[in-house]
């Protein structure tokens, strides 16, 4: 783990929420990270953010649509490079992203962003399936869903949790990564619901947390008020932000 650099001494990263899991990170040096990109079919994804703009990297959890919808498109709209599973990267490969354009990983393991200064991609745990549907139809295994440990230039550390249920070693992300900021899932269903993301936060321990992952569909129907108040006293910043809305950390 790097040290972290000292408050004062660093500039401001940037999370900007679109509705659902995605999620865009601005380095302190610019370098524009989405984790999960679901935008143009994304009902919680403003019109606006269908495009977003130059994005640099983007880190995918998983081969569900809700969660890779959009990757082939950042990809060659803007020569971004991807982070993914091992399974699901050979699938974006056959849906025609170069293979000098993807980084196949695993669990368990970090990729050093070569020309980034050091910003670093860290697979996680994550308990959900993976599946990928290529552009003929097809639906495909995608080897195993994850979490992401991303650690930006200053040393801080964002946990996004991807598609889960609670699980014990999530302490291990605090005690390795401290995060700074965790995006979790709350709505339920297909996900962890507030009751267990409140449990998941008292593992992570994060300095602030955001919820995601509900509201989208009817059946998502875990709230940010159900988990504030399954939180209790427990001392962490929520953070709950409409889609389109950011926050500098
Ligand atoms: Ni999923
Ligand atoms: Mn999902």
């Amino acid at each position: 783990m790097k040290p972290k650099v000292r408050e004062a001494d660093r500039l401001a990263c940037n999370a900007q929420y679109l509705g659902h899991a995605t999620v865009i990170v601005t380095s302190e040096n610019g370098r524009r990270i989405i984790i999960d990109p679901w935008l143009s079919g994304n009902p919680r994804c403003p019109k606006k953010f269908h495009d977003p703009g130059k994005i640099d990297y983007i880190v995918l959890t998983h081969g569900h649509s809700d969660h890779s919808g959009s990757a082939v498109e950042l990809a060659q709209k803007y020569s971004a490079h991807i982070f993914a599973t091992y399974e699901l990267a050979l699938l974006l490969g056959s849906d025609g992203v170069p293979e000098s354009q993807v980084t196949p990983m695993n669990k368990g393991g970090t990729a050093v962003i070569p020309e980034s200064s050091g910003l670093m991609v860290t697979l996680t745990q994550a308990f959900h399936s993976s599946s990928y549907k290529t552009a003929d139809g097809q639906t495909h295994y995608a080897g195993e869903a994850c979490g992401v440990v991303l650690t930006l230039e200053s040393g801080q550390n964002l946990y996004h949790a991807g598609d889960t249920l609670l699980f014990g070693d999530m302490k291990f992300i605090h005690e390795l990564y401290r995060p700074d900021v965790a995006f979790l899932p709350i709505g339920s269903h297909f996900t962890m619901g507030p009751e267990q993301a409140a449990k998941a936060v008292q593992l992570i321990r994060p300095g602030i947390v955001v919820p995601m992952h509900y509201g989208t569909f009817d059946v998502l129907t875990g709230t940010p008020e159900e988990f504030r108040s399954a939180l209790k006293d427990f001392q962490t910043q929520v953070i709950e932000l409409a889609p389109g809305e950011d926050f500098e950390f």
